[in-house]
């Protein structure tokens, strides 16, 4: 750990392979510095999830988001394309659209009345006389955009850095659990309008960590756990796994516990959603081919997308956009994702489902909060304590089976170690990871569908 702690700077991981031992610097919870370096690196230089697609269904619709503290304007142009813009003003850089949704085809600052259009082209400037060659400068003046924008089965991501490699690069294996997503239904997928907002006192990697541990999931949420029991559905951990889908992206397959909406019944969904259930399901097979259904259908991912977007596709479909506030504060935003058409039985079955267990009340989600709340005060007990040794997490659940190449179960760490690895890559901290002995050559990364 270091010749002297208190004075060389402390690895933010440390990964023993001869102890079979991974730990995670607390500081990386907590410390302002690390959450400017995330700002400056992470956040700057990879994509970002921005919103879906859906969203913005029609020509002039607009929403504001924030991401890495940039303001933001999401909107689709009146020709149709989206667009996302920095919600500043070019002249003196005030916040440009201060409603959160709407339909607009220009958007007018209210400090001089610049006015732009939806595609970001000067309308006009007051008094643009003033300026010396005036179309000059009214064409130097537009929005200005994010520098790279790409969408992925009606996701859409962007980056601040114009020489970000492909979306589809850094998705890596993580693009086609999104294109299962889409393949869910024949008509695809959309946003229901709406978002809900809640803001945690706690690290926005401690989010990311609870998403990827299904070891928490008996323990923490008992009240659900004990609700579907009662209701006759067996709970189990049996064939779940925890994958490291490398980028620091990461992947829970889950068939132990829940139904899901129009693809596995279960007895709380009622009798006559069953009969709905089986035709859809027939319709996959045929549609997709057995193989290809069964890991649309019968699988429950949970898939984190480094660094900001967790996709909840369990009972019903849940998007979680991350936005890190401070260290130890993180704002969180959710949308469902529906089949665009489907039966409204079906419908409502869905949003009460959904709502009642990852909506921000349900069963799961206030469980969730508080154990990232109690980790963010707990960790306290060990800052700055004189004995540095004790200023770690462990996350070395899983590793005896990895080094023998034995695929990690969803109650193992293994997914959040992957994205830790490269969380210690992308924030760029020299020393950031000690690796003492050696990585076996048995190393999981990815996950072979077959
Ligand atoms: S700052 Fe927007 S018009 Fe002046
Ligand atoms: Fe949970």
């Amino acid at each position: 750990m270091g010749s002297n702690p208190r004075t060389a700077p402390a690895p933010m991981i440390v990964e023993d392979w001869d102890q079979l031992t991974f730990r995670v610097n607390r500081e990386a919870y907590r410390s302002a510095e690390v959450f400017a370096r995330e700002r400056g690196w992470v956040w700057m230089h990879t994509w970002l999830y921005l919103g879906h697609e859906t969203e913005i269904p029609n020509p002039n619709d607009f929403k504001v988001r924030t991401l890495g503290g940039r303001p933001l304007i999401f909107c689709r142009d009146s020709a149709g394309e989206v667009h996302a813009f920095l919600n500043s003003c070019p002249h003196r850089g005030t916040v440009l659209c201060r409603e959160t949704e709407g339909s607009t085809r220009l958007f007018q600052c209210f400090y001089h009345a610049w006015t732009f259009r939806n595609n970001g082209e000067v309308a006009a400037i007051p008094d643009a006389g003033a300026y010396e060659s005036s179309d000059e400068f009214r064409a130097s003046m537009g929005l200005r955009g994010v520098a790279r924008l790409e969408i992925h089965e009606g996701f859409v991501f962007v980056s601040f850095d114009p020489d970000v490699p492909p979306l589809l690069d850094h998705l890596g294996d993580a693009a086609d659990y999104m294109t299962m997503i889409e393949q869910q239904h024949t008509g695809g997928m959309t946003t229901l309008p709406g978002t809900q907002l809640y803001s945690v006192r706690g690290n926005w990697k401690l989010a990311v960590e609870n998403a990827m541990d299904g070891y928490h999931f008996a323990p923490t949420h008992n009240t659900f756990v004990g609700y579907l029991r009662e209701s006759g559905y067996a709970v189990t951990d049996d064939d779940q796994y925890a994958y490291n889908l490398g980028n620091g992206h990461g992947l829970l397959v889950l068939t132990g516990h829940g139904g899901r909406i129009s693809m596995i019944w279960e007895p709380r969904f009622g009798e006559d959603e069953r009969v709905r259930t089986d035709a859809h399901r027939a319709e996959m097979t045929q549609r997709l081919g057995e193989e290809r259904a069964h890991h649309v259908a019968d699988e429950s991912h949970i898939l984190f997308v480094f660094p900001n977007l967790l996709l909840f596709d369990i009972e019903g479909l849940s998007i979680r956009q991350l936005e890190p506030v401070a260290a130890d504060q993180t704002d969180v935003r959710a949308w469902q994702l529906v089949p665009r058409t489907e039966d409204p039985e079906t419908r409502a079955l869905r949003m009460k489902t959904v709502v009642s267990f990852v909506g921000p009340g349900g069963l799961a989600t206030p469980d969730d909060i508080e154990a990232y709340e109690a980790v963010q005060r707990g960790i306290q007990a060990t800052a700055g304590n004189g004995r540095p040794e004790l200023d770690f997490s462990d996350m070395s659940r899983g590793m005896a089976d990895e080094v023998k190449g034995v695929q990690g179960r969803s109650i193992d760490e293994g997914a959040m170690r992957g994205f830790w690895r490269h969380w210690v890559e992308a924030v760029g901290l020299d020393g950031g990871a000690e690796i003492n002995g050696e990585r076996p050559a048995s190393f999981l990364v990815g996950r072979d569908l077959r």
